[in-house]
This record gives structure tokens, C-alpha cells and sequence, in this order.
């Protein structure tokens, strides 16, 4: 269905929990998230309702996202229910990588079409230091076990932070040579922990380009403006949120780990979805649609959302 600018809305971004093995410095403080009850959190089959409600109303692809994802018991059990669906196109999945050594082929079973995968550095101390506790070589092995499980079209995706990875920006380029892999650079935004660090964290993903002027543009697709390194076997993604906003073509609402449907990232405006199904559901999902902000402030001032991305997915 389209909302009231006129942009059709046909991807949901389902959180299936806050909890995160990782605690990345701009998402999380050093404690994690307060626990939440477990009956807070939507159950496997409150995930597969509001999926079934969502494509009712056009909605065709589905992202799995966190929190992180695969520390969700019943991952696999909602995975399944939700690629059941008659009318469902695409059943995606955003990890931070970190499981994915024996959680690739299950997932690629359960019926998971494509995964992207969170990858901030390439240097085992800095993601220590960034994830507080992650090793970079659980995610390497992630990586190249999603492959070996059929994974194709394997999304990276890396934060662009000034002063902590910009000097990699070509590591990851490098990445893209020999396999067919979309290394995507995403703009910082400021919400959460990160809304307080100082302007030059903050790169625009233009950097990217200018550091490397080889890139060759390519049409874009969806919210990312494409490039490809001269005779690469991959591609390279920028997402600017800030510096380049995509608000016009959004396509996307959200609902969080706690059952509340967000048609913007940044906003406040929430509906709840918890206790409802069948018609009441689909109602409550158009009224949420209708309700799409036209766009963020993030140039003026921070995310409104009150929540932090773990909450939200991304
Ligand atoms: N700005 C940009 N991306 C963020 N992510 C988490 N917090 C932020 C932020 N403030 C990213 C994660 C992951 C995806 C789910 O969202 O790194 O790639
Ligand atoms: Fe976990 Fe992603 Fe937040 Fe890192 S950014 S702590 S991987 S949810």
C-alpha cells in the first residue's frame, strides 16, 4: 500500500529481540540493554501474525533484525513461518556475523533468501575494542560458512566512523576484488550513545569516493548509490542517511522486539500491534503505514526516537 506521500511500502523490518552478544560502542553502553521479560518480547508466532498481516498489506520483503538476531531462540522457527507465507518475495536477515559459522546453513534451510552482515573493521584489536568482546575471526567464518551454505548476493555492511575505521576504507574496497560481495558504507547516525560523540566521527559516505576516485558509479539500487572498483568481482554500496537522505523513496516501516510498529526510524510516533490479529492486526498496519513521517531531522538535531537502535533493528 502507498502512504500519504505517495511511496509505496512494501518492506518490514522485524526486530525479534534487544539482546545483542555485542556491545558496539556507538549502539550499546558497557552493560547491554536492561533484560526485558521474556513475555514483553513478541513470541514466534506473534512474529509470523504480524509477518502474514504485513504482506496483506503489500508488504513483500521481510528483514529479520535485532538486536541481534541469532540470539533469539526460535530464529529458525520464525524464519520458517514467515517464508510459509503465500505473497512473500524476500526474507532477509541482518547479523552481526558472529554465530553465523554454524547458523548459515540452518538459516539458508529454514528459508532465509539473503544475509547482510555487520563488519565495522577488518583488524581483530579494534573489534575488540569496538564490540567490547567480539572476535573478528568468528565473523570471518561466518562469512565464507554463509557462502558455503548458498548465501549469494552477501551484503557487508560497516559504519562509517572518522578516526576509527576511515583509514580501512580500502581494505574493505579490496574485499570486492576477488569476490561477489557488496561491501556497503553507512553513515554514523546520531541516536543513541553515539549522539553525543564529537562532529568529525561523523564522515559523509562521499569520502568514500573521494579517496578513491577509480570507483566507477553504477545505477543505483534501493537506498544505496552503487560503484564497482574497475574490473571487481563485487560492489560497493553507500548509505548516507544524512548527507544524502532517502526519506523520498522510502519504502520500509519497522516493528520493534516489543511489538510496536514505527514508520520511521527516527520518530516517535509508534503503533502497537501487541493483542491484536487477524483484520484488527492488518487495520493497525495500514493506520501505521498511513502515518509515515515524511522524513527525519537527523541534519537538525538528533533521532527523535526515544529507543536505542538495538531496539529498533536498524
Ligand atoms: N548509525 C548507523 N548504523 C548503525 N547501526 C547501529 N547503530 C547505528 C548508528 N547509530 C548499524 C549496525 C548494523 C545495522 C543493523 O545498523 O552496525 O550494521
Ligand atoms: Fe549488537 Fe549491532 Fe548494536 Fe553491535 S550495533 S551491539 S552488533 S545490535
Amino acid at each position: 500500500m502507498r502512504d500519504t506521500f505517495g511511496r509505496q511500502v512494501d518492506h518490514l523490518r522485524l526486530s525479534v529481540t534487544d539482546l545483542c552478544d555485542l556491545r558496539c560502542r556507538y549502539c550499546m553502553g558497557e552493560d547491554g540493554v536492561p533484560k526485558r521479560r521474556h513475555e514483553d518480547i513478541l513470541s514466534v508466532e506473534e512474529c509470523v501474525e504480524i509477518g502474514r498481516a504485513a504482506v496483506a498489506c503489500g508488504v513483500k520483503k521481510i528483514r529479520l533484525t535485532g538486536g541481534e538476531p541469532l540470539v533469539r531462540r526460535g530464529i529458525l522457527d520464525i524464519a520458517r513461518g514467515l517464508k510459509a507465507l503465500p505473497g512473500l518475495a524476500e526474507l532477509c536477515l541482518t547479523t552481526n556475523g558472529t554465530a553465523l559459522a554454524a547458523m548459515a546453513g540452518p538459516l539458508r534451510a529454514a528459508g532465509v533468501d539473503r544475509l547482510n552482515i555487520s563488519l565495522d573493521t577488518l583488524r581483530p584489536e579494534r573489534y575488540r575494542a569496538m564490540t567490547r568482546r567480539g572476535e573478528l575471526a568468528d565473523v570471518l567464518a561466518g562469512i565464507e560458512a554463509a557462502e558455503r551454505a548458498g548465501f549469494a548476493h552477501i551484503k557487508l555492511n560497516a559504519v562509517l566512523i572518522g578516526g576509527f575505521n576511515d583509514d580501512e576504507i580500502g581494505d574493505f574496497l579490496a574485499l570486492t576484488r576477488d569476490r561477489p560481495w557488496q561491501v556497503r558504507f553507512i553513515e554514523l547516525m546520531p541516536m543513541g550513545p553515539c549522539a553525543g560523540w564529537e562532529k568529525d566521527r561523523f564522515l559523509p559516505c562521499d569520502t568514500v569516493p573521494e579517496r578513491y576516485p577509480q570507483l566507477e558509479p553504477l545505477p543505483g539500487e534501493g537506498v544505496a548509490r552503487l560503484y564497482r572498483l574497475p574490473g571487481a568481482a563485487g560492489t560497493v554500496g553507500l548509505i548516507s542517511p544524512l548527507s544524502h537522505a532517502f526519506c523520498d523513496g522510502c519504502r520500509r516501516i519497522r516493528v520493534t522486539a516489543d511489538g510496536r510498529l514505527k514508520g520511521c526510524l527516527h520518530s516517535r510516533e509508534e503503533v502497537p500491534l501487541r493483542g491484536l490479529r487477524g483484520p484488527a492486526l492488518e487495520a493497525a498496519i495500514r493506520r501505521g503505514i498511513a502515518a509515515k513521517p515524511q522524513r527525519h531531522h537527523l541534519t537538525e538535531r538528533p533521532s527523535d526516537t526515544p529507543r536505542d537502535m538495538n531496539e529498533i533493528g536498524g
